[in-house]
Parts: structure tokens; sequence; C-alpha cells
């Protein structure tokens, strides 16, 4: 019989794909069901992008690279990163990843061990957590309030740093409540970091997905950059989730103990992938911006959708592709609803608290989907709420 490391039991998993399967299952059964589940525009990858990756592979790209990633790419998401968020960073400081989950998994291998704490969000994506508990660190929640917009409070954040917080994971625009952070807030986090002497991963993969405000990274803030390891990718921007392509841009002295992560783990990023991603940033950025217009129209349809349902209220978020209704005055537990939401109204969704305690009272139901298909589950929501 196989015997696992005692460490498998502290790792988590990601509900939505676990619900994912078990709508599937009951398509295969025949049911109709409107998928709400999954964090992943709905939107084809651009042309454009999948010619770059096609001739990628005919031109050769067909053999293993530099583990951080290929030069132009690194250039290319420095000149990104320095334009549109303000920072001074330099190639060396980008380690190019398949997808922007690893940056987590590796940033908290290289950085925590048992006795340090790390400060993440609940409810928030749930690999954080599950990354903490995994490298034997104690995970402290940071709840993220709807009556605060689902922005991180500063004040209880403060109260919550104590001399073994090591690590704040802050994530903005955010999964799954759509919170944007304030440059307010983002600069009394950068003050905080700075005077506790912590290190941040800022979470920024949707800060291109943005309706209202602007997005301010916690990266350009003053002394934060040799602090900070900023994460990103393609995959919501660009819907290329099932391309695999992220990565993070941090000091180098992390860079180059991450990039020998990658060498230990998948040795390097697709390179026909990272030709592809070279594309998705240098190219045309009309369909990225297209699909963002389409998400807005959405939103509103599906905040709207919700208000008018008795029992359910819900924020108009300013970023991301979620919402998080608080269906609290339902008389049930977000799973049981959600549970029955798929089961006998063909609704997959999520319960508020696959993302941590503090989603309990909430459903996370993810827009990336069409306007006629939004219509149809608001239809069913309604009916599960009523009945
Ligand atoms: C907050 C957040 N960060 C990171 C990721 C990881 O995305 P990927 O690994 O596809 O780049 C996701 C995906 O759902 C996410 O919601």
């Amino acid at each position: 019989m196989v015997k696992l490391a005692k460490r498998m039991s502290r790792l988590g998993t990601e509900t939505a794909f676990e619900v994912l399967v078990r709508a599937k299952a009951l398509e295969a059964r025949g049911r109709d069901i409107v998928h709400l589940e999954i964090g992943e525009p709905d939107f084809d990858t651009p042309a454009a992008i999948v010619d770059a990756g096609c001739e990628a592979l005919r031109d050769g790209w067909t053999h293993y690279g530099p583990a951080a990633g290929i030069p132009e790419l690194r250039q290319a998401i420095v000149e990104y990163l320095n334009g549109a968020r303000g920072t001074n960073y330099s190639p060396n400081q980008v380690v190019v990843t398949p997808g922007g989950k690893p940056i987590m998994f590796f940033a908290m291998l290289a950085l925590l061990e048992a006795g340090d704490e790390a400060i993440y969000p609940d409810p928030g994506f749930p690999i954080y957590r599950s990354m903490i508990d995994f490298v034997g660190a104690t995970a402290v929640p940071i709840p993220l309030r709807e009556a605060h917009e689902f922005r991180l409070d500063v004040e209880e954040l403060a109260r919550l740093i104590t001399p073994r917080t090591k690590l704040l994971i802050v994530n903005s625009p955010a999964n799954p409540t759509g919170g944007v952070l304030e440059r307010s807030d983002v600069a009394a986090i950068a003050t905080l970091a700075v005077e506790h002497d912590l290190t941040v991963l800022t979470d920024e993969i949707y800060g291109k997905i943005l309706y209202e405000g602007e997005h301010v990274s916690l990266a350009a803030m003053p002394r934060m950059a040799e602090r900070t390891i900023l994460l990103d990718g393609f995959s919501k921007t660009y819907a290329m989730t099932g391309w695999r392509l992220g990565y993070g841009a941090m000091p180098t002295a992390l860079a180059e103990q991450i990039a020998k992560l990658m060498v230990n783990s998948v040795s390097c990023t697709s390179m026909a992938v990272q030709r592809a991603g070279l594309v998705a940033l240098t190219g045309s950025q009309d369909e990225a911006r297209g699909m963002v217009e389409a998400f807005r129209r959405r939103r509103d349809l599906i905040v709207d959708g919700l208000n008018a349902i008795l029992g359910i209220s819900c924020l108009r978020p300013k970023g991301a592709f979620y919402v998080f209704p608080n269906i609290s005055s339902l008389g049930t537990s977000s799973k049981a609803f959600a549970d029955r939401l798929l089961d006998d109204h063909g609704v997959a969704a999520l319960s508020g608290t696959a993302f941590g305690d503090h989603g309990e009272g909430y459903l996370r139901l993810s827009y990336a989907n069409s306007e006629a298909n939004l219509v149809k589950a608001l239809e069913r929501i309604e009916a599960a709420a009523t009945s």
C-alpha cells in the first residue's frame, strides 16, 4: 500500500474544479447546466496569438529553453509592467512560469517555514491557504468584509501583524469578490509592509480586468520592489487559461531561487507558448479590451438581476469577472444552497465558503458566460431562492 507523506494531508484544493466535474457528470446524464463555477473567460484566445503559437511550433520552437523564460518575453513583460504599473523592473527580475499559479507555490516554498506566519485574504483564492499549510507555516486570515466593499481593512491588517509575520498576500482586483483596493489602501499596506519588514505577494492577475477606478500596484509603492513578488499572467487578460502562461516579478536574488525551483520541477515553460505570449503582450490589445467591455455588460446584467431577487443582494464589483452575492437571508448555508442550485436547478456555482470561512452567507458566480446563459441562470437562481 502507498503510504503518503504527512504533508499531503495539509494540501487543499480548488473547489471550482470539483464542481466542474460534478456538473459535467450531470450533463453526461442529459441535464442542462449553466456553468458559473469556473473562473475563465468563455472567449477563445485571439486569433493572432493562436497563429503565433502555431507558427512557433512550425518554426522549431520545440526544444527546452531557459528556466526563467526566453529573454524576448522577459523583456516584453518588463516593458509592460514598467509602463502599466509604474514599476522599474529589469528582465533578470522576471521568471516565466506555466500559469501564474506556480509563482504562489514557488514563492511560498522559497520563503516560508514552520513558525512563520502568512496573512492571506479570506474570502480569497483557495490556493493561498493551501500552500501556506502545505509548506508548514501558519495561515492567518484577514477577513474581507462586504461592509468594506470587500477591500482589505488596513487597521485590521495592522492588528494581525506579529513579529512572526513573514508574508502578506494581497489580491486586487480580487477573486472571488471582484473587490478592488484604492490607492490609499495600497499606500497604507505598503507602509505597514516596510515598517514590519514583510515580504508581499501581490496577485495582480486581474489587473487589466477593471471597470472603474484605477489599478494600483503594490510593487510600485516606495521601497516595495525590494520586498514584493508581483504575480501576473496571460490566462485571464488574453483568454489563455489552457495554454498555461504566467510570471512573477521580484528581487533578483529571489528570482534566481525561483528559477532553480523551475529547473527542479518543470525545467521551463513551453517555448511555443512563450512565443505566443510575446505576441499577446506586444500586439494589438483591441480584443483584450473588447472582452473587458463584454464582461462589464454581463456584470451589470447579473448584478441587476440578482438584486431583483427577493432575499439576495449583490455589490457591483469594480474588477475581475466574479460576483459575490449575499444570500444570508435565505436561511440556508452557502454550501447547501450551491448544492441545491446545481442538483435541482442546473446552475453550477460555488459556495462562498470554498474561499474561506468568511465566505459563509455568499455565493461566487463567474459571469464570464454569454448574456443568454446569465439570463437563464438568473431565472433558475430566483426559482431556487423562492422555493
Ligand atoms: C486570484 C488568482 N490568481 C491566480 C490565478 C492563476 O491563474 P493561472 O495559473 O491560470 O495563471 C487565478 C486563477 O483562477 C486566480 O483567480
